[in-house]
């Protein structure tokens, strides 16, 4: 499928057929497409949880507003982020470039990240919407449904996980091969809504 085709219809499904059965290969597939996404400094600071026990499942779609999708998914991804990851070995994510380059680099993000927790989790939240991108055009491109999910408690969704203390949830992406067709785009805004150009304008102006 071409990327515009995929682009065009990913579409958020609610539900999935329940008997399908994702091979390993697909999963490995997805996850592979996935860590192409860019992340600030190729930190990769993404992890994937990738839910396959039932009652993990369950206890997720129980804070999830019992959404059937959590379930019925071929497979379901907890998309995570290390909101650390800058600091743990970041000579990894540049093993390859030259050593000066990789000197700067190192440099600039330290001084990026350092004392300012909240740039650490925007980043990550920034790192996982991109990562479910990713994964959903994937799964197009496969054959396959998906939707993005928010929780109703993502303390209760991590403790279930296992979540580290410097990890934080950034959303659900469930896969699988959807039962009905999604309704029409429910109210999609023009162009001329969401495009600003060169700048706001200034209140009073
Ligand atoms: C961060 C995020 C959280 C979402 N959470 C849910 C969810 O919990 N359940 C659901 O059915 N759809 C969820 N959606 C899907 C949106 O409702 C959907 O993308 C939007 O209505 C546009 O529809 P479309 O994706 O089919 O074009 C979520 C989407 C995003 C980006």
């Amino acid at each position: 499928m071409d990327t515009k085709t995929a682009i065009e219809t990913r579409r958020a499904i609610k539900h999935f057929d329940p008997t399908h059965r994702m091979t390993e290969y697909e999963i490995r597939e997805l996850l592979s497409l996935a860590i192409l996404s860019p992340t600030a400094f190729n930190i990769q600071n993404w992890r994937f949880v990738v839910v396959r026990d039932p009652g993990i499942r369950a206890a997720l779609r129980a804070v999830s507003w019992m959404q059937p999708q959590i379930t019925e998914a071929s497979l379901l991804v907890v998309i995570c982020a290390d909101i650390h990851a800058w600091q743990k070995n970041p000579e990894r994510y540049w093993r390859h470039a030259p050593e000066d380059v990789r000197a700067r680099v190192l440099e600039a993000i330290n001084t990026y990240y350092s004392g300012r927790p909240q740039v650490q989790r925007d980043e990550a939240m920034r790192s996982c919407g991109l990562a479910a991108q990713t994964l959903m055009l994937a799964a197009r491109h496969f054959g396959y449904d998906s939707c993005p999910m928010d929780l109703a408690d993502f303390d209760d969704a991590g403790r279930l996980i296992n979540l580290p203390e410097d990890h934080v949830i950034g959303l659900f992406v469930a896969i699988g091969k959807g039962l009905r067709e999604p309704w029409p785009r429910a109210g999609q805004l023009s162009l001329d809504d969401v495009i600003i150009n060169d700048c706001f304008v200034a209140d009073g102006a």
